[in-house]
């Protein structure tokens, strides 16, 4: 008999867990409306604001429009320079040029995986407006050193917290650091919908002001439009299942960390580079660097283990961004394998992965 296939990572098997609530949660905004915008988004970005002890939260349509809104209601745009990493989502550049501005990209730090701040500081010229940080893979950017490097240099600070909602750094909880920080509520993320749903949030009331009305055509309350805004707001029935899912996020993102520690424990003696614990990770992937990729990637399927790459290559090599030399990412590119974490993954399955991989034969 073949055993069960343990996929890289399953939304599904997340939601299932909260059939109910959902549906409940669904019908209800059916049964009354609005359908855009309205108490029930104005409710999560409450509950999401309070949960990570940010002062504003707008709720907007995805990530990638996050961070172009988070510039946007910064003041940044045509021309400005901004410093991202390249090991990152595709949506982190995009959202940067969207805005109008041009991504920089600097290297990242080996061991950290995100923005190297020295790199970052070396990319800085005059027409540098911003830096975003990427909290990669659910760890948070070193931001005591990057925000050092904007202070200095009078820059924006943005925090790409996409893939880290609940993770905390020295400097307190991702998303309340910088001077904006941005959320994706994809389906797979730690906090995820069932589609397209994003954030902004921020300490500065006119910065969440402006994002406000970006985030519907720039019109003010008079419904003029004051500037050339998107059309970018959180579906209040995404918001509806994300008021669901907030309450279990903790627990969840708990659970993450029993699983990296477990893995950290199962796979001391192999040569695998495993990421740090104790960094205030919620561990959106468990992303471990492997000399011999594609093989041991092979020797996990054969034995119905799934797993992914983030990211196989990094932006700086895609036509549609600016080229760099960036050799740590390129590195990480070539090593990096993403082993199943997700809050879900049953302790016999969990044996089986670190099992398997105990089982290779590590040169
Ligand atoms: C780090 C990072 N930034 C930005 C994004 C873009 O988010 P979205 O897919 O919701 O537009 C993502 C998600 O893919 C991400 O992981």
């Amino acid at each position: 008999m073949s055993e069960t296939r343990i996929p890289a990572g399953d939304p599904a098997l997340h939601f299932a867990e909260h059939t109910a609530a959902i549906q409940a949660a669904l019908h209800a905004v059916l049964a009354s409306g609005p359908f855009i915008l309205g108490p029930v988004v104005e409710s999560f970005e409450q509950e999401f604001a309070d949960f990570l002890g940010a002062r504003h939260c707008v709720g907007v349509a995805n990530g990638t429009d996050a961070i172009t809104l988070a510039l946007m209601g910064l003041g940044i745009g045509a021309a400005d320079e901004v410093i991202c990493p390249a090991m990152t989502a595709h949506g982190t550049a995009v959202g940067i040029m969207r805005a109008g501005a041009i991504p920089v990209f600097a290297d990242v730090d080996r061991r950290t995986r995100c923005l190297d701040p020295a790199s970052a500081a070396d990319r800085v010229t005059a027409r540098t407006a911003a830096i975003v940080g990427v909290h990669l893979h659910g760890a948070p950017a070193p931001m005591e050193e990057l925000r050092r490097v904007a202070s200095r240099r009078h820059l924006a600070l943005v925090e790409d917290a996409a893939q880290a909602h609940g993770a905390r750094s020295p400097l307190g909880n991702v998303g309340t650091i910088g001077d904006a920080a941005t959320f994706s509520f994809y389906p797979t993320k730690n906090l995820g919908c069932l589609g397209d749903g994003g954030a902004v949030t921020t300490a500065r009331a006119d910065v969440a002001e402006k994002i406000r009305r970006l985030r519907a055509y720039g019109w003010n309350a008079a419904r003029v439009s004051v500037e050339a805004g998107l059309n970018s707001r959180l579906d209040p029935l995404q918001a509806a299942v994300l008021r669901v899912l907030l309450p279990s996020l903790d627990r969840d993102n708990a659970r993450r960390r029993h699983l990296a520690t477990r893995y950290h424990a199962a796979l001391a003696e192999t040569p695998l580079i495993l990421p740090d614990l104790g960094t205030g990770s919620v561990f959106h992937q468990f992303a471990v660097l492997a000399e011999d990729r594609d093989s041991v990637r092979a020797w996990l399927r054969a034995a119905g283990i799934g797993t992914e790459v983030h990211y196989p290559v990094g932006l700086h090599r895609m036509p549609a961004f600016p080229a760099a030399e960036l050799p740590v990412t390129d590195h990480l590119a070539e090593r990096l394998i993403s082993l199943p974490i997700q809050p879900e993954i049953a302790e016999p399955h969990f044996e089986r992965i670190a099992a398997r991989l105990r089982e290779y034969a590590w040169a």
